[in-house]
């Protein structure tokens, strides 16, 4: 088993790590060493202002340090606006997706949807050299539909000394559950000439293993629902040892965190707060049972909603 240890990176993942949730996450597990925002993005001119109140958000817990936003653009218009708002912000390093697989955004050359056209994946990245006190990274798909189209971009990526490239083999035909490719990953990040960050399907410490095994100089693993499901890994990673009745009462106190964080930010008030808790137990606890969870599904109110969740996790 590899002794040397590799940073983990919490994967930004829209409606999920959001600043409330990073938060969470890092007063009461971390082990993380960077944070991504969810993309911010450009809608009819303007940034979005769900996605900035995002940072504003992280801003007012004290949680920017080690935080990387990101940024989803298909044009150079979308990519200065989107860049220098975040400078302005003071943020000097920034994310580029080039990864996102819904069709509507892909349309618009957005998020994978850029990747089968190069002269656009150059004008974009040629846009970024004009900032040369902000570093850059970019997270990357294989390609819409088959992974030529990312290594087709190898020298222009190789043009522009980017932080770090971070690939999630897949492609976007393939969303979030198709199988991953690593045969492809293993030939983009060998023609790739940046620190690679692999991304895609980390559930425990042994699949990090078997990647720093098989790819040695591999800079960092990116991780999301691995972490959303089981918030403990990369303390696990880390080997902070953790008792089984520490880790109900430690989830339990992550739980109400974010609860009571929720409640303070919300502009929806509690009904909003309950379906965004809601939302979690897509991942959280994937052991329990699915009686336990369905009933935290249908509860109808916070109170109601508090009271399975407790039960749940004593039950686990
Ligand atoms: C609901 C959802 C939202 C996501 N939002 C983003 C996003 O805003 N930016 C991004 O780069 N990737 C996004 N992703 C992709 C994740 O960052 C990550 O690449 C993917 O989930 C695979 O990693 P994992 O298996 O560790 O979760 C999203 C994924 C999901 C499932």
């Amino acid at each position: 088993m590899p002794t040397v240890k590799i940073p983990i990176y919490l994967a930004p993942l829209q409606g999920f790590t959001d600043a409330v949730f990073r938060y969470a996450f890092q007063k009461h597990f971390g082990g993380v060493n960077m944070y991504f925002t969810p993309f911010l993005r450009v809608e009819d001119g303007e940034i979005r202002r769900r996605e900035l109140r995002d940072i504003d958000i992280a801003r007012q817990l004290g949680n920017i340090e080690n935080l990387v936003p990101q940024i989803m653009v298909s044009d150079t218009d979308e990519a200065d606006l989107l860049i220098t708002t975040l400078k302005d912000l003071g943020f000097n390093n920034i994310d580029l997706n080039f990864g996102c697989p819904y069709p509507m955004l892909n349309r618009k050359f957005k998020g994978a949807g850029i990747l089968p056209h190069p002269d656009k994946v150059e004008s974009v990245i040629r846009c970024l050299s004009k900032y040369s006190d902000t570093k850059f990274s970019l997270k990357m798909r294989l390609g819409m539909t088959s992974p030529d189209e990312s290594l087709a971009l190898a020298d222009i990526l190789n043009g522009f000394p980017f932080e770090h490239i971070t690939i999630h083999p897949r492609t976007a035909k393939q969303n979030y559950s198709g199988e991953i490719n690593e045969e492809a990953f293993a030939a983009l990040s060998s023609v790739l000439k940046h620190n690679i960050v692999y991304n895609g399907d980390i559930l425990d410490t042994q699949r990090i293993d078997y990647l720093l095994k098989t790819y040695p100089t591999l800079h960092a693993v990116m991780i999301g629902r691995g972490l959303i499901s089981n918030p403990f890994l990369a303390l696990e990673y880390l080997n902070v040892e953790i008792a089984s009745s520490l880790r109900r009462e430690k989830f339990l106190n992550f739980h109400t965190t974010l609860l009571t964080t929720y409640l303070q930010y919300s502009e929806g008030g509690q009904s909003q707060v309950l379906d965004k808790m809601k939302t979690f137990w897509e991942y959280f606890l994937p052991a329990l049972p699915h009686r336990l969870r369905k009933q935290i599904l249908k509860s109808r109110n916070l109170s109601e909603y508090e009271g399975f969740v407790s039960i749940a996790v004593r039950e686990i």
